[in-house]
């Protein structure tokens, strides 16, 4: 397949590699346009070339996945729109919801998927990526032309597996961003690692923030019970235990987080169901606050 990536960052790097080895052609769409081709090397495989901005490619492509960070979502996708064939499937892969939301009415004419994943990958430098995590990946459809995609699920699934198709992809994605509302400010905030929040003194706060959740979750009609989104989020705590969540290394590195698509997200979906969630709310003012104080220093 003609494969083109929008993000070509830690997790679009690690899909790249992994779709060109399977035999894709696959080249990237950089932020920088000027240049026309780049090397990514996967751990401690052969360094491969990438064909890089070429609006040929990009209008050829079957497959668009767009790995930026939620909040980039908008700016990075809109200007290519023109550039595409609407038989291009648009696959959206990144943390948070409501990205995809915010560019809908332009998308209407485009085969739309949405992913998750646990996978879990780092750039150390711009021509290199890590594989730090094997994971799991969820493709399910955004629109009806999306429903007619399931096929992606198997090429993916070829290329990097375990990947799923699911009807469903917004439970997924809640569950999902379940575990980003309980586990991201909070280590963000503290500093710490994710196996800290299985501390003592952070059962009460992830309780409120659990349950608050699972609330908004009952209204959005996604079936969940406290006890079982509770049980996920301590074994990805667990699991995840010695590893930093990706809001605290961006508070830490003073980069945007994705908190609007995250805490925001769920706190908007709450005002609109009139259910209160203080503990989310207070962890997304704070994470606010601390990014409103850079643009000022
Ligand atoms: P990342 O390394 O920051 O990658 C994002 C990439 O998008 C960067 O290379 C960035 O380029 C590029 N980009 C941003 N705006 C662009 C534009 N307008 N045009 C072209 N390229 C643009 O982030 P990541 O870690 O891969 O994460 C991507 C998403 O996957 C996030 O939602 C994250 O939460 C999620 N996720 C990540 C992991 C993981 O292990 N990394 C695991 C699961 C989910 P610049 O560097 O030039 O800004
Ligand atoms: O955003 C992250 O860091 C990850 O999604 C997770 C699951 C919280 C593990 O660090």
């Amino acid at each position: 397949m003609n494969i083109t990536i929008l993000g070509a960052g830690a997790i679009g790097s690690l899909w790249a590699c992994h779709l060109k080895e399977a035999g894709h052609n696959v080249s990237l769409w950089l932020r920088t346009p000027k240049i026309s081709s780049h090397t990514l090397q996967l751990d401690d495989q052969t360094p491969l070339t990438f064909t890089t901005n070429d609006d040929t490619r990009l209008e050829q492509s079957d497959v668009l996945l767009i790995t930026v960070k939620a909040w980039q979502v908008k700016e990075a996708l809109l200007p290519l729109l023109d550039k595409l064939h609407t038989d291009t499937i648009l696959v959206f892969m990144h943390n948070g919801m409501g990205a995809v939301e915010e560019v809908e009415n332009e998308l209407r004419h485009y085969p739309v998927v949405l992913a998750t994943t646990t996978q879990a990958a780092m750039k150390p430098s711009l021509d290199k990526v890590n594989h730090t995590g094997a994971g799991q990946t969820q493709l399910g459809p955004f629109n009806a032309k999306g429903t007619q995609c399931q096929f992606l699920a198997e090429v993916f699934n070829h290329t990097l597996p375990d990947v799923f198709w699911t009807s469903d992809i917004q439970t997924a994605l809640w569950q999902k961003l379940a575990i980003n509302c309980a586990i991201n400010p909070l280590t963000a905030l503290e500093q710490c690692r994710n196996g800290n929040l299985a501390e003592a003194r952070y059962s009460e706060p992830l309780r409120h923030i659990i349950q608050e959740v699972s609330e908004v979750m009952a209204q959005e009609g996604i079936p969940v019970s406290f006890s079982e989104l509770n049980s996920k989020v301590y074994k990805v705590i667990t699991a995840t235990k010695d590893n930093y969540s990706s809001m605290q290394q961006d508070l830490c590195y003073q980069r945007p987080t994705e908190i609007d698509f995250i805490t925001g997200y769920l706190c908007r979906k709450a005002q609109e169901h009139k259910i209160n969630v203080p503990a989310n709310q207070a962890l997304y003012d704070e994470i606010k606050r601390i990014e409103h104080s850079w643009r000022t220093q």
